[in-house]
């Protein structure tokens, strides 16, 4: 099973059995977090992904798949964050579905805002794809962090026309792509999300990391300089034409990030992804 409490958790609430604990545990958990509603789900397996979509008036606008890594430490091992890094593909697809798998999970947005008439947003679907195809995880009225650095950076139709049309009450836009494969990894303080240290010195800036975009996070801007707090410090996203381009981009950006700082390094990985592709067919019996 999984349990989750009802109410915002900076994406670190969620518990799952026999994965991060028993289930006497998950109910010594509910009993001492303190929160007065919970909600327990079952427990699915599988591999997790995300779409999310640009809604306004009934319409959708679906955006590439995105698999982000919640796990703080490489293998997919050591307590959930907020997120640690994520990545996307040439095409709407990753390298673990097939186009029946995406386009399942878009007929599922797509009939959660026939649900919801009035909803004008960003609408963000998670899901976790097993043998029987996705199942939704969880829907967020906002953008996935860090799922919104990989798709922002390759969206070419421009943002701004997508907000005023959903605005003005007119039709959106289709959107374009620009085709790239994108690798977002977050540099954290060592020791987050359990003991972060706080007051590392932040030197990397949009001149360090070539090719790549950066994206500060959580950061105290002092008059010497940008430090960590305890959260999430910055994030880099590498593009190419292949997520194996993407992540050397990423890697490079990233080659200045030294002591204070925790990343990981496996995010986007060919050994990584392959380990994705090959869960899937093992869950699938190919
Ligand atoms: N990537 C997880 C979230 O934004 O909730």
């Amino acid at each position: 099973m999984a349990v989750k409490p009802v109410g915002l958790t900076g994406g670190k609430g969620v518990r799952v059995t026999g994965d991060q604990l028993t289930a006497e545990a998950a109910v010594d958990y509910v009993r001492e977090a303190g929160y007065d509603e919970w909600v327990v789900e079952e427990r699915l397996v599988g591999e997790e992904f995300t779409v999310q979509a640009f809604v306004a008036d009934g319409e959708v606008r679906t955006t590439p798949a995105v698999q982000d890594h919640k796990r703080a430490y490489e293998g997919d091992e050591g307590p959930n964050t907020g997120g640690m890094g994520s990545y996307s593909d040439t095409e709407s697809t990753l390298p673990f579905m097939t186009d029946e798998d995406y386009d399942d999970a878009v007929a599922v947005v797509e009939a959660v805002v026939d649900a919801l008439p009035g909803y004008k947003g960003v609408l963000y679907g998670q899901f976790m794809l097993g043998a029987d195809g996705p199942k939704v995880v969880e829907f967020n009225a906002r953008f996935g962090d860090p799922e919104a650095m990989n798709t922002l950076s390759v969206l070419e139709t421009p943002f701004i026309d997508v907000l005023t049309a959903a605005r003005d009450g007119e039709p959106l836009p289709q959107l374009d792509f620009s085709g790239e494969a994108t690798v977002c990894k977050y540099a954290v303080p060592a020791g987050y999300p359990v003991e972060p240290d706080a007051g590392a010195r932040i030197e990397v800036d949009a001149s360090s990391v070539g090719d790549a975009l950066l994206f500060h996070a959580s950061v105290d801007q002092r008059e010497d300089g940008l430090f960590t707090t305890t959260s999430r410090s910055f994030a880099v996203v590498g593009l190419g034409d292949s997520v194996a381009a993407a992540e050397a981009d990423a890697e490079e950006a990233l080659s200045v990030v030294d002591e204070g700082f925790h990343v990981r390094h496996d995010i986007g990985t060919a050994e990584l992804v392959q380990s994705r592709v090959d869960h899937m067919r093992e869950l699938r019996g190919e």
